[in-house]
């Protein structure tokens, strides 16, 4: 194999999952291509997701705590203005500097990135398309797919971008929407919803479900509601949509119970499809290599990665679990180095889901309500921060941790938090579930005072009844 276009590997996609499998891939010594059609490194995550939409809730938190925030604080702050222009520039400036960022990754680990649509020929072949015109062939011994997800369509409302729009196009609106609609009340809806209420829109969400989030936590999801509700974003609940009409200057929805019933119809500027994302495989070539996916488009695969043609693997988005960057990240390390001949392993359960909205959400494990169903005896320990002297300082109470550990043998099996930097402070109890580590194991372990950890603490004690500060 010395042809110069002939690799050990090739990556189809430069998501999170294909980008860091590459670099990993260099690392290890292979040879190593990854393709990527879009233009930019970094997949939906950077470009159209993750970095984005962090941007804009930074920024619209900021106009938000400068417009009222401080003045509980005694720092007044007169004639703030929104210029949202602005705002979308620095958002964009984020998002290239990342992006670009990754190229020179990708020469630091000798990863050759080739810019194009890539399909597969065979099962050792693929050819590319390239963006610059003309195709290019690589012969390759293992292939990746690592091709991520795109929105999912809602029959009746056909998606424009610019008056109903998926989350890419709610992340470039040029003007505050008078009525936000948004339809589906999972992480998309209420990121992005909090983003432009904070920037002044009206908000509604329209959820199927009897609830928002209706995979958290129960205790979790009723809190955010409610303190979502109090910054101004309205629910209807097991509300479905059934037709968009945007013949007049508003878009006139028409919504009905979700167990059918009366109709109403409901005005928007603009409306937020958010119902879930499904596999993106499109021009793939799956077909022509006779790769299977499985319910809801998933590319099915093995312990080992591998589709029903065993040198050619999936990850990320495209195949089954979470569909988080971090996890597509874990797997793109594990594919390429089961494929140097070393082993690894994903825990599902230990994948950390976060929904930055303020308060933040975090959680690992299983909740109450699978805990139930499985029968599973548990000990729940819950801890407010309206009790924590750090939450207090900084004026931020609202929310809590709650642990769940085993009744019997004390081993955490899930943790959940609601309030101020939840995604972050979630980290410590997946290490410890990590370690397979106990309540008692975290109520032992000394944490700093005055920080918002101590509040994970004392949820710990509180599996054995024995908080200190309540
Ligand atoms: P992707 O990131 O989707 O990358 C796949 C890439 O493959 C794309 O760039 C695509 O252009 C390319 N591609 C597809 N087909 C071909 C082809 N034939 N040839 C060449 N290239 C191809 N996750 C989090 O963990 N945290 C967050 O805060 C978060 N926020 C999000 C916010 C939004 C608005 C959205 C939409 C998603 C968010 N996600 C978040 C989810 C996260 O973006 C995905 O889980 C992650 O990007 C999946 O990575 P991936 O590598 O599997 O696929
Ligand atoms: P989601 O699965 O989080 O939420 C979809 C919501 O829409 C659910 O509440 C569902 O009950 C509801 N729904 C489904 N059909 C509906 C209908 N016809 N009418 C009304 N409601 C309906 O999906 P979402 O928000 O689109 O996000 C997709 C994925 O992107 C997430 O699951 C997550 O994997 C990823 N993501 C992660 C983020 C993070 O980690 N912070 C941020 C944004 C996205």
């Amino acid at each position: 194999m010395s042809d110069a276009q002939t690799y050990d590997v090739v990556v189809i996609g430069g998501g999170p999952g294909g980008y860091i499998g590459a670099i990993r891939a260099g690392q290890l010594g292979l040879k190593v291509a990854c393709v990527e059609k879009r233009g930019a490194l970094g997949g939906t995550c950077l470009n159209v997701g993750c970095i984005p939409s962090k941007a804009l809730l930074q920024s619209s938190e900021l106009y938000v705590e400068a417009g009222k925030g401080m003045a509980e604080h005694g720092v007044k702050v007169g004639g703030v203005e929104l210029d949202l222009a602005a705002m979308m520039a620095r958002k964009t400036k984020v998002v290239t500097q990342l992006t670009g960022g990754i190229e020179g990754l990708f020469k630091k680990n000798k990863v050759d990135y080739v810019k194009g649509a890539g399909r597969l020929v065979d099962a050792n072949t693929i050819e590319v398309a390239l963006a610059d015109g003309g195709t290019t062939t690589l012969k390759t011994r293992e292939v990746i797919i690592a091709t991520g997800s795109t929105h999912v369509d809602l029959p009746g409302v056909t998606v424009d971008e610019t008056r109903i729009v998926t989350s890419t196009g709610a992340l470039e609106l040029d003007k505050v929407p008078g009525h936000l609609v948004v339809i589906g009340g999972g992480v998309i809806g209420l990121e992005l919803g909090s983003v432009w209420s904070r920037l002044g829109a009206k908000v509604t969400v329209v959820e199927y479900m009897d609830r928002i989030t209706p995979e958290m936590d129960g205790e979790v999801s009723k809190q955010l509601q409610r303190i979502l509700g109090r910054q101004g974003l309205k629910f209807r609940l097991s509300t479905k949509v059934t037709a968009a009409d945007t013949s007049g200057d508003t878009v006139r929805l028409t919504v009905e119970p979700a167990k059918g019933g009366e109709a109403e119809t409901i005005e928007a500027d603009v409306v937020l499809v958010s119902i879930g994302r499904r596999p993106y495989t499109e021009g793939l070539g799956l077909d022509a290599v006779g790769i299977t996916t499985g319910p809801r488009g998933r590319i099915e695969v093995d312990d080992h990665f591998r589709t029903n043609v065993p040198n050619i693997r999936a990850i990320g988005d495209v195949i089954h679990g979470p569909m988080l960057a971090h996890k597509a990240e874990e797997e793109g390390v594990i594919v390429m180095e089961m494929i140097a001949g070393q082993s690894g392993h994903i825990d599902y359960n230990l994948i950390p889901g976060v929904i930055y909205t303020w308060p933040e959400v975090a959680s690992v494990g299983r909740t109450e309500e699978q805990l139930k169903a499985d029968g599973i005896a548990y000990k729940p320990g819950k801890f407010p921060f309206s009790a924590n002297s750090r939450a207090r300082a900084v004026g931020d109470t609202d929310g809590f941790v709650k642990i769940l550990a085993d009744a019997e043998t004390d081993r955490i099996l899930g943790a959940h938090i609601i309030g101020p930097d939840a995604g972050t402070l979630i980290a410590e109890l997946v290490l410890a579930m990590e370690f397979k580590a106990s309540a008692e194991d975290i109520a032992r372990t000394s944490h700093a005072h005055p920080t918002l950890e101590e509040a994970v603490k004392e949820a710990a004690l509180a599996v054995d009844g024995r908080t200190l500060n309540m």
